[in-house]
C-alpha cells in the first residue's frame, strides 16, 4: 500500500535532517571510517625522503579535493538560496486542481534560488542584469518548479536562439571580457540584429536591473502557462511575485561601487535578513485569460517578449511565500538544487509559447552534465517529499536500493506494480488541446510587433526613471567599440521613441537619426513603473540599514532617541566612526562602533543620520571620509537626517539647494528633498519626518546633485 505522509512547513527540513552531518564528531576519519592519526605530515621514507604512494590518507584527501568542483550553471551561475513556505489565501478550485493551491491552512515547503544571469559563479551581485527568481514547491503531489525572473519579458521569442543570445551576452570569445556585464560589442551587436530584444532591453536599462535587494524585487513566470481544473477546463495564466517590502533599486554609480566594496551584497542582505528574523515575503499572483479570449489582445499571448498589461488583465493575488531559513551548506543546497520548468503537478500545464517549449527540454538536459548523471533527483535538496516509484534504475551515484526483480511495466512477476494512476488517483493527465497545423518554421504575425510594448514601457516611466534609462544606454552602448554597432542600436531604438533615440545618440557619439521615428503607441501602463505602481510600498523602513556617523563627544540623548525610533520601525542602524572600539558621549555614556570608514561605505546603507555633539561634529568636519560619506549618500538621493550640531556637517559638505533647520526656530523640523533636520529634537517630530523620508527610499528631486563631488 502507498504510504501517505502529511506535508507541512517543516517537512523538507525534517527530510534534510536525515542527511545532515554533525560537525562535533570527536575524531577525524578517512572516507572508510578509519580513524586518522596524522593529517599534517605525509608518510615519507625518512625525514627528508620522498613521499610514499602507500599513504592512503594523503591520496584520498588530495583526490577528493582535486574533484571538488562541478561545472557552474551555464547561465544563472551566481545565486543565493533560502528555505521557506508557501500558503494560498483561498481555494483555487475553480481554476486549478493543484492541491497546494486549495487549502489556506496548509503550508507547503519551498526552496528559492535568486541569481544573476550572465556572470560566473564568483561574480559580483550588483551588476546590471536580469535576476533569476526560481522557486521549488515540495508539494503533496510532487515537486513543482516555477523558474522565473525579476523582469516579466525575455530577449528572444524562440528557444532556438537561446545559445546565440547567451554567447553574445557572455564575455567575448577571444579575451573572455567583460565579466558579468552586457556593456560590450557582441551583446549590443546581437541586440541590433534582433529587434525582438528591444522591449526586454528597455527593462534591462531600467532600474529593475539593479535591485536594492532580492527581498525588494518582483518575480515573474514570464512564459504563458495553463491552469487546469478538475473538470479539465484550461485557462492561460502568467505568474507574479510581489515583495511585501515594495520594489526598490540602487542607482548605477552605487551598484558599481558596491561591486567592489561588497561583491556579495545581495547574498549578504538575504542571509542577514533571515538570520535577524526579517523574513522576506512575497505575495503570489496570477493573471488569467480565458481560452475563448486568446485572440482578443493586440499582442499574442504566447509571445514571451510581451507583457499582459495589468490594466488590461489584472493580477489576482492568491497566496504568500515566506523565506525563513538559511541553507546549512551552500554547495549541498544552493549549488546542487536543480530547477526544471518541466517539473509540474496536476492542475498546472504548459502553453505553446515557443520559448517555454524549448526550456522544457533544456533544464533537465543541462543538469545531466552539471550534476553528473541521471540520479540528481536523489540529492537531498532535489528530493520530493512524496515517494518516488518507477522503473528507472542504475546510472552514476544511484543511492536508492530498489528491491524486487522487476524494473519494467507491465509485469506479471511483480503484481504489475507500480502502475499508472488515473486522474482521480492523482495521475498527471496532460491538457487535451486541439492542435492542427503545417510543419513550418514561422512565427505568428503579432510576434512581429517588436516596438509597441517597448514604447508602452517608455511612456509609463516617471521622469527620473527615464533619466536613468538614458544614462544606462550611455554607459552600455558607450562601451561598445564598433561605431557601426552603436549607430545600429540608435537606429533600432528610433523605432521605439524618436526622442529616446536622440538622447541615446548624444551620449554615444552617433549622429541623431535623419528621420525622427517612433511607435505611435500613446498608452501607458503605470504598473510597469517602479515609481508609479501602487505595488511599491513607501510606508515602511522595515529591515532598512541606516548609517550613523559619530565621534567622541556625540550627543547621547539625540543619538539614542533616533536609534530607538529607527529600531521601533524595524530598521537597523550601524554606528560608524574612524576606528572601531567604544565612543564616549559628551555626557560620558559609551557606545560600540560597528564599522569604520574602511569597512563601511554609504553605498551599503539606505540612509544617513548625524547626531549633534560639539566635539563629535568638530572631529567629523575634519574627516574627509565623513564628508565623502554624506556627499555620496546625497548624490545617490538617499535620505539624510541631522540633529543639533549635526547639521553643521551638512553645511560643511555644501549640500546644494537644501534648506536646513535654524537656531531661531529650534523645534521646527525642516524636511527638504529628503534632507531632514532639526535644531532641538526633544519635542519635535523629527523621528517621524526622518522615517517618512527613509520610507520613500530615494529623493530624485535633488536637481543640483551633480555638483556634489562623489
Ligand atoms: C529558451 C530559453 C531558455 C533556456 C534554453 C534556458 C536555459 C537555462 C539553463 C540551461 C539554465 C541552467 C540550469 C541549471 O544548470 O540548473 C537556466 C537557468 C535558469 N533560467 Fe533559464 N533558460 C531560458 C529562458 C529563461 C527564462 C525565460 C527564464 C525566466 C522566466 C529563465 C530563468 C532561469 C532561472 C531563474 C535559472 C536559474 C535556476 C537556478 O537558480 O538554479 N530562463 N536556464
Amino acid at each position: 500500500m502507498e504510504k501517505k505522509r502529511i506535508i507541512d512547513e517543516k517537512s523538507k527540513d525534517e527530510q534534510l535532517e536525515m542527511f545532515r552531518e554533525d560537525p562535533e564528531r570527536e575524531f577525524l576519519t578517512t572516507n572508510q571510517g578509519v580513524r586518522i592519526s596524522n593529517t599534517d605530515i605525509s608518510l615519507k621514507a625518512g625525514e627528508r625522503g620522498p613521499t610514499l604512494l602507500e599513504d592512503f590518507h594523503l591520496r584520498e584527501k588530495i583526490t577528493h579535493f582535486d574533484h571538488e568542483r562541478i561545472p557552474e550553471r551555464i547561465v544563472h551561475a551566481r545565486g543565493s538560496g533560502a528555505h521557506g513556505y508557501f500558503q494560498v489565501y483561498e481555494p483555487m478550485t475553480e481554476y486549478t486542481s493543484a492541491k497546494f493551491l486549495q487549502n489556506p491552512d496548509k503550508k507547503t515547503p519551498v526552496f528559492v534560488r535568486f541569481s544573476t544571469v550572465v556572470g560566473f559563479r564568483g561574480s559580483a551581485d550588483t551588476v546590471r542584469d536580469i535576476r533569476g527568481f526560481a522557486v521549488k514547491f515540495y508539494t503533496e503531489e510532487g515537486n513543482y518548479d516555477l523558474v522565473g525572473n525579476n523582469i516579466p519579458v525575455f530577449f528572444i521569442q524562440d528557444a532556438i536562439k537561446f545559445p546565440d543570445f547567451v554567447h553574445a551576452a557572455k564575455p567575448e570569445q577571444d579575451n573572455q571580457m567583460p565579466q558579468a556585464a552586457t556593456a560590450h560589442d557582441t551583446f549590443w551587436d546581437f541586440v541590433a540584429c534582433h529587434p525582438e530584444t528591444v522591449h526586454t532591453i528597455m527593462w534591462l536599462m531600467s532600474d529593475r536591473a539593479i535591485p536594492r535587494s532580492y527581498r525588494m524585487m518582483q518575480g515573474f513566470g514570464v512564459n504563458t502557462y495553463r491552469f487546469v481544473n478538475s473538470k479539465g477546463k484550461g485557462r492561460f495564466i502568467k505568474f507574479h511575485w510581489r515583495p511585501i517590502l515594495g520594489i526598490h533599486s540602487l542607482v548605477w554609480d552605487e551598484a558599481q561601487k558596491i561591486s567592489g566594496k561588497d561583491p556579495d551584497f545581495h547574498r549578504r542582505d538575504l542571509w542577514e535578513a533571515i538570520e535577524m528574523g526579517d523574513y522576506p515575503e512575497y505575495e503570489f499572483g496570477v493573471q488569467i485569460i480565458e481560452e475563448e479570449d486568446e485572440f482578443k489582445f493586440d499582442f499574442d499571448i504566447l509571445d514571451p517578449t510581451k507583457i499582459w498589461p495589468e490594466e488590461e488583465v489584472p493580477v489576482k493575488i492568491i497566496g504568500k511565500m515566506t523565506l525563513n531559513r538559511n541553507p546549512d551548506n551552500f554547495f549541498a543546497e544552493t549549488e546542487q538544487v536543480a530547477f526544471c520548468v518541466s517539473n509540474v503537478v496536476p492542475g498546472i500545464d504548459f502553453s505553446n509559447d515557443p520559448l517555454l517549449q524549448g526550456r522544457l527540454f533544456s533544464y533537465l538536459d543541462t543538469q545531466l552534465i552539471r550534476l553528473g548523471g541521471p540520479n540528481f533527483q536523489e540529492i537531498p535538496i532535489n528530493r520530493p517529499l512524496v515517494p518516488i516509484s518507477n522503473n528507472q534504475r542504475e546510472g552514476y551515484h544511484r543511492m536508492t536500493i530498489n528491491k524486487g526483480k522487476t524494473s519494467y511495466f507491465p509485469n506479471s512477476v511483480g503484481e504489475n506494480l507500480p502502475r499508472p494512476a488515473i486522474a482521480e488517483e492523482g495521475g498527471y493527465v496532460n491538457y487535451t488541446e486541439k492542435v492542427e497545423g503545417k510543419k513550418i518554421r514561422e512565427r505568428s504575425e503579432k510576434f512581429k510587433d517588436f516596438f509597441s510594448q517597448a514604447k508602452l514601457f517608455w511612456n509609463s516611466m516617471s521622469e527620473p526613471e527615464k533619466e536613468h534609462i538614458i544614462k544606462a544606454f550611455h554607459f552600455e552602448v558607450g562601451k561598445v567599440m564598433d561605431p557601426e554597432i552603436r549607430k545600429a542600436v540608435v537606429d533600432e531604438f528610433n523605432n521605439v521613441d524618436g526622442d529616446l533615440a536622440i538622447e541615446i545618440a548624444k551620449g554615444v557619439d552617433v549622429p541623431v537619426p535623419e528621420q525622427k521615428g517612433g511607435s505611435k503607441v500613446m498608452k501607458e501602463s503605470p504598473n510597469v513603473s517602479q515609481e508609479r505602481t501602487e505595488h511599491t510600498a513607501k510606508n515602511s523602513i522595515k529591515s532598512r540599514k541606516i548609517a550613523i556617523l559619530a565621534a567622541d563627544g556625540y550627543d547621547y540623548k539625540e543619538l539614542s532617541q533616533v536609534m530607538q525610533a529607527l529600531k521601533g520601525s524595524g530598521a537597523n542602524a550601524d554606528i560608524i566612526s574612524k576606528y572601531r572600539g567604544m565612543l564616549k558621549s559628551s555626557s560620558g555614556e559609551k557606545l560600540e562602533v560597528n564599522k569604520n570608514y574602511l569597512t563601511a561605505a554609504s553605498v551599503m546603507y539606505d540612509g544617513v543620520y548625524i547626531p549633534g555633539g560639539k566635539e563629535s561634529i568638530k572631529t567629523l568636519k575634519m574627516q574627509g571620509d565623513a564628508i565623502h560619506f554624506v556627499h555620496e549618500a546625497f548624490r545617490h538621493c538617499k535620505p539624510l537626517g541631522a540633529t543639533g550640531e549635526g547639521i553643521e556637517l551638512f553645511k560643511v559638505a555644501n549640500l546644494p539647494d537644501i534648506i536646513f533647520a535654524e537656531r531661531k526656530s529650534a523645534d521646527k523640523v525642516i524636511s527638504d528633498k529628503g534632507v531632514v533636520t532639526v535644531m532641538r529634537i526633544e519635542s519635535s517630530s523629527f523621528n517621524d519626518s526622518f522615517i517618512a523620508a527613509l520610507a520613500k527610499h530615494r529623493h530624485w528631486g535633488r536637481e543640483k546633485k551633480e555638483q556634489v563631488p562623489a
